[in-house]
């Protein structure tokens, strides 16, 4: 499979088997930034059914960024109570409140505008500026790094293989739908390229699959020994 043809054999099993999540928008619609920058926030470290109700409440009391910005710290500690790392609560509230005064109450559109901005590392930046305004960035979580792990087999142990596995992403990063394509990786990763037990026989790009083809898919990826 060449690049193309592999993201869009992704973006077709997407339109298919698509979770419907929160925070997403309806298909072929635009996506909030406000929303998808509170999401991926919540979903760093917390699961997506964890994260589900919160991400609902957040909205509903704050339904902009300038109202999460005019917020109280204590209200939005208080809101985040249960999520853990208190930390993120704090960057959440500076965030919105920078998003506000920097920028007019509009989040920057690409990876190095969001970079700036307190508490969005790369995985963040990335995730919003493909999500909400579709730019081809590269974004590599845990699910996503051991989806190309297999199907490139990469043998090198994480997390020495970080560096490998982002080439193989940014390598099939489409143009088109950049966004969708990257949801659609974390879902495969979560419902079918699982750690354990990989239901290969679900997924779009089994044939590609260097790892499958290997007859091992479960074994990958390497981990250093601590
Ligand atoms: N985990 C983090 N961000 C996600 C997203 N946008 N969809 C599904 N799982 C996720």
């Amino acid at each position: 499979g060449d690049p193309a043809s592999l993201a869009a054999a992704m973006l077709a099993w997407y339109d298919r088997h698509r979770r419907v999540l929160p925070w997403r928008a309806e298909p072929g619609r635009g996506s909030d930034p406000y929303a998808v920058w509170l999401s991926e926030i919540m979903l760093q470290q917390t699961t997506v059914a964890t994260v589900g109700p919160y991400f609902r409440d957040f909205l509903s009391r704050w339904p902009t960024v300038e109202d999460l910005a005019a917020a109280e710290l204590d209200e939005v500690l208080h809101a985040w109570q249960g999520l853990g790392y208190y930390a993120r609560a704090r960057n959440l509230h500076a965030c919105a409140k920078a998003v506000v005064e920097r920028h007019g109450g509009r989040f920057p559109e690409t990876e190095a505008g969001l970079l700036t901005l307190p508490g969005v590392g790369a995985y963040t930046a990335a995730a919003v500026a493909a999500i909400a305004f579709d730019r081809p960035a590269t974004v590599l979580d845990g699910n996503i790094e051991r989806v190309m792990a297999r199907l490139f087999q990469v043998e090198v142990p994480l997390p020495d293989a970080k560096p490998i596995l982002r080439a193989h992403a940014a390598a099939l990063t489409p143009e088109r739908r950049p966004g969708d394509y990257a949801q659609a990786v974390m879902d495969l990763g979560a419902t079918v390229c699982t750690p354990r037990k990989p239901r290969c026989m679900l997924c779009p790009w089994v044939r590609a699959c260097r790892a499958h083809q290997a007859g091992d898919a479960e074994r990958l990826p390497l981990k250093r020994a601590k």
